[in-house]
């Protein structure tokens, strides 16, 4: 969602794939060359998706007792900001995992990450994780039970989740943006527990501690550049178009970034 705001209505229709496939593999790729370009204190800033801010990240980081002893799992880790971000400042074991090569690609050459290319069914052994983490994600997938009952099967027993969702306020929507579908909290909580977990805590991100100064002003220096370079590309002003829809929903209230956090029964 790290694009710049959408232009107006008169846009011509993406002509390079779905949004999601401009905005989570090519613009992605893209990101990721920008951030090496400008140096190694915007490659967190830029890499950062959808989680937003690294008070976000702490609160979760804190409900789930994040430690160096643990193996975690950040499940659709684009970029994997937020994955380096988990284990600079935890000293965990990250495992990261994603469907877009570009995004895959970026968390190695950004961060030195493992990153596996895989979907929803994960390529990973029952009890193999510690805890994991998923931001972001939820709402861009079409099976969202399947992708919970997944990262369910993955933790162990006692193992601990944590979500950031975009919930819906008051469905429907004003304008529904393509490839992505909101649940209501409640709709998110009852996937959530029918998955086989318990849920302990929540907050919106709105409430959360703003990010810092020179974070802001970093991943403004990295979208100044991506659009100077991609301004002109009909997968850049898709991908600015999606992003401008969801960021315009959060404005008014219409979504809500929500962090969840859990454990498995
Ligand atoms: C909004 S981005 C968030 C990326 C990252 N979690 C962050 O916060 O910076 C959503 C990510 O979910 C990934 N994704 C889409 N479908 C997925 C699925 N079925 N399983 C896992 N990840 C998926 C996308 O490729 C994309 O990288």
């Amino acid at each position: 969602m790290n694009v710049p705001p959408a232009d107006g209505p008169g846009n011509p229709p993406p002509d390079d794939g779905t949004a999601m496939d401009a905005e989570f593999d090519t613009v992605a790729r893209w990101t990721a060359d920008a951030a090496l370009d400008l140096g190694p204190d915007h490659h967190a800033p830029a890499a950062c998706r959808g989680s937003g801010s690294p008070g976000a990240m702490r609160w979760l980081l804190d409900r789930l007792a994040v430690g160096r002893q643990d193996t975690m799992l950040d499940c659709g880790a684009g970029l994997g900001g937020p994955a380096a971000f988990a284990t600079g400042e935890t000293g965990a074991r990250l495992l990261l995992c994603d469907p877009e090569p570009g995004a895959c690609q970026g968390a190695v050459r950004l961060f030195g990450l493992p990153a596996v290319q895989a979907d929803s069914r994960l390529p990973f052994r029952s009890a193999a994780v510690d805890v994991a983490w998923s931001l972001g994600v939820l709402c861009t997938v079409d099976d969202q039970p399947l992708l919970l009952s997944e990262l369910r099967r993955v933790l162990r027993p006692g193992g601990r989740l944590g979500l950031l969702v975009y919930v819906a306020a008051h469905p429907p929507l004003p304008v529904q943006p393509e490839g992505n579908d909101f649940p209501t909290d409640a709709a998110a909580r009852s996937m959530i527990e029918a998955a086989g977990f318990t849920l302990h805590d929540s907050a919106t991100t709105g409430d959360m501690a703003a990010a810092p100064p020179e974070w802001t002003e970093r991943a403004a220096a990295v979208q100044e550049l991506l659009e100077r370079r991609h301004g002109d590309d009909p997968r850049w002003r898709t991908a600015a178009r999606q992003s401008g829809i969801i960021g315009q929903l959060l404005a008014d209230g219409d979504l809500v970034g929500t962090l969840y956090s859990a454990t498995a029964r």
